[in-house]
């Protein structure tokens, strides 16, 4: 909510923040080491693994005991939760070595390498046992006994129960062994000692099984169960606190991701989707488009590529149940981020028979953008699939502010779904900061938030960003 809230902040001040609360985070550490160091070598290493019964924790009742003739089903089942849990979009460097690991995670701690999934002996996984793998994901502590960085979800993942868990190892254990070792983590001092995790977990970290609550109905306990847990939302769509832990009490209010706005996805009416109706967000999540509110791009494009929009229509309706009962979060806007905007109408001609001699938004916009969006911001085909968005009522141009605006001027649009292949070009290299502040500024003047301005300078500190 903050994020969507100071309309114009500068990126610059971001980073300065960004920088303040890294260096305070590493001095609160340092200031605990001992302390911490004298816990650690008192702690207890047996833990219960689970503690509560299987079809409690779940949120539905379809768990049995695994039988070898269920196996099949379970690996089946297991390849589900994995898609799930996005775990090929973390876990895949190179789309030719799924799950090996590599990709480069940018932390505000430096970068952290995926590690190696597949069932390698040597490389991967393949000497885990089922209670390193479970430990892995429910506590955050790898097989050597070494704390895990939050970089991995292991904050969400700790509510899934051990059964899926095992799920998803059975079919991990059907990927091609890939022999690849990842590069090593590039973390600056002291966030490179992996035993200061200890310290992040006591204040953001709370290890534990999913509980349904009974009062509530199966549909959202199942919901909570997936959104709060395996499919980990709030990674990106709940703000941080300076130690980087989710602020819990603004769950779901926005966030920024890489340079991206993880949008506010309460139920607020103006600040959040509360104006969009059950089907609007299960089109979004299946297919990355909600007609009339918003498109996919950037990181949310990658989740609907590779997790939602195989999710089935029941568990769609379970998330889209329990976001509907979170509480609305105001980001104090007044006006819903997709109810902006009207088509353009006589800007056109004013561009005949005139001389432009300063960066003009409007020549830039009909120059690059409207053989796709129209010079009206209409859109080109309508509603048939593979159209070209209309830039009216869509929430990235109607965004207090318009850092997405520019990220997808910058990076374009990619997601590969079953039943299309979407694109909108990259501009990042055609287009000077000055120009895409220029578009940026035109689009959100003529089809967006009138008050979502943006600098050169904002758009050089979010090209900075690493993708
Ligand atoms: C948001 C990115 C992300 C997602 C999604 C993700 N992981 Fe990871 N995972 C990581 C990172 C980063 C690490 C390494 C953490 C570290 O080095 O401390 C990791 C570590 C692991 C490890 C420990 C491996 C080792 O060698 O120490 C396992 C096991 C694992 N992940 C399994 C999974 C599974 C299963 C899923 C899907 C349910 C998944 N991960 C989803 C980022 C992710
Ligand atoms: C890796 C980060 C990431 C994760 C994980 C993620 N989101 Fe998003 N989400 C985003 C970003 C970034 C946007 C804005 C996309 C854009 O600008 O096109 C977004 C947009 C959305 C929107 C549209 C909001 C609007 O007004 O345009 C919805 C709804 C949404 N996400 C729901 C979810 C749900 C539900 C989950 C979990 C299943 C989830 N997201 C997981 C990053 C993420
Ligand atoms: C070749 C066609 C093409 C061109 C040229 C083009 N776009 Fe797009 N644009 C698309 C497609 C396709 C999408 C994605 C639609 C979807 O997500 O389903 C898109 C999406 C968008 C979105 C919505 C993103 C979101 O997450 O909701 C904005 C804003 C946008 N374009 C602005 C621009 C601007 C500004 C320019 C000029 C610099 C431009 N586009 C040029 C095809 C194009």
């Amino acid at each position: 909510m903050k994020t969507a809230k100071s309309s114009t902040a500068a990126t610059t001040n971001h980073e300065r923040e960004r920088r303040a609360r890294a260096a305070l985070a590493a001095a609160l550490f340092c200031a605990f080491a001992l302390y911490i160091a004298w816990h650690a070598s008192h702690e207890s290493n047996s833990r219960p693994v689970d503690e509560l019964p299987m079809s409690t924790a779940r949120g539905d009742d379809t768990s049995t005991p695994i039988a070898d003739a269920d196996k099949p089903e379970l690996i089946k089942r297991g390849a589900y939760l994995a898609r799930i849990g996005d775990c090929v979009a973390c876990h895949t460097a190179d789309p030719g070595r799924p799950f090996a690991g590599g990709l480069p995670i940018s932390t505000p701690l430096g970068k952290i390498y995926t590690p190696n999934i597949t069932p390698d002996p040597d490389t991967g996984i393949g000497q885990w046992s089922d209670t390193d793998f479970i430990r892995a994901l429910h506590e955050g502590i790898g097989k050597g006994g070494e704390r895990l960085y939050p970089a991995f979800p292991y904050v969400e993942f700790t509510r899934m129960t051990e059964q899926d868990m095992l799920a998803i190892r059975a079919y991990l254990n059907t990927i091609a062994p890939v022999h690849y070792t990842p590069p090593a983590n590039e973390l600056r001092f002291p966030f490179n000692q992996r035993w200061l995790m200890i310290l992040w977990n006591l204040f953001n970290f709370n290890e534990g099984r999913f509980v349904p609550d009974p009062k509530q109905s199966a549909e959202f306990n199942r919901g909570a169960y997936l959104v709060e847990g395996l499919a980990h939302c709030e990674e990106c769509h709940t703000p941080r606190n300076f130690m980087q832990g989710l602020k819990t009490t603004e769950r779901f209010s926005g966030a920024t991701q890489a340079g991206w706005q993880a949008y506010n996805i309460t139920p607020d009416r103006t600040s959040g989707i509360g104006n969009w109706s059950d089907d609007a967000l299960i089109a979004y999540l299946s297919t990355g488009i909600a007609a009339g509110h918003a498109s996919a791009a950037g990181p949310m494009a990658d989740v609907v590529q590779h997790s939602t929009q195989y999710l089935t229509h029941e568990d769609l309706r379970s998330i889209v149940a329990y976001l509907r009962a979170l509480p609305p979060v105001s980001g104090g806007v007044t006006r819903p981020r997709d109810a902006w905007g009207k088509p353009a109408v006589n800007d056109i001609t004013a561009l005949r028979g005139t001389t432009i001699t300063t960066v003009s938004g409007l020549q830039l916009f009909v120059a690059n953008c409207a053989s796709c969006h129209h010079w009206t911001g209409e859109g080109v085909g309508g509603s048939a699939p593979g159209a070209y968005p209309s830039l009216i009522h869509n929430s990235v141009a109607g965004a207090p502010r318009p850092d997405n605006l520019a990220m997808v001027i910058l990076h374009g649009v990619r997601r590969q779904t079953k039943d299309s292949d979407v694109l909108m070009p990259a501009f990042g290299d055609a287009l000077s900061n000055e120009q895409v502040a220029a578009i940026s500024n035109y689009v959100t003047t003529q089809f967006g938030d009138l008050q979502a301005t943006l600098t050169a300078g904002e758009v050089a500190a979010l090209r900075a960003q690493p993708q």
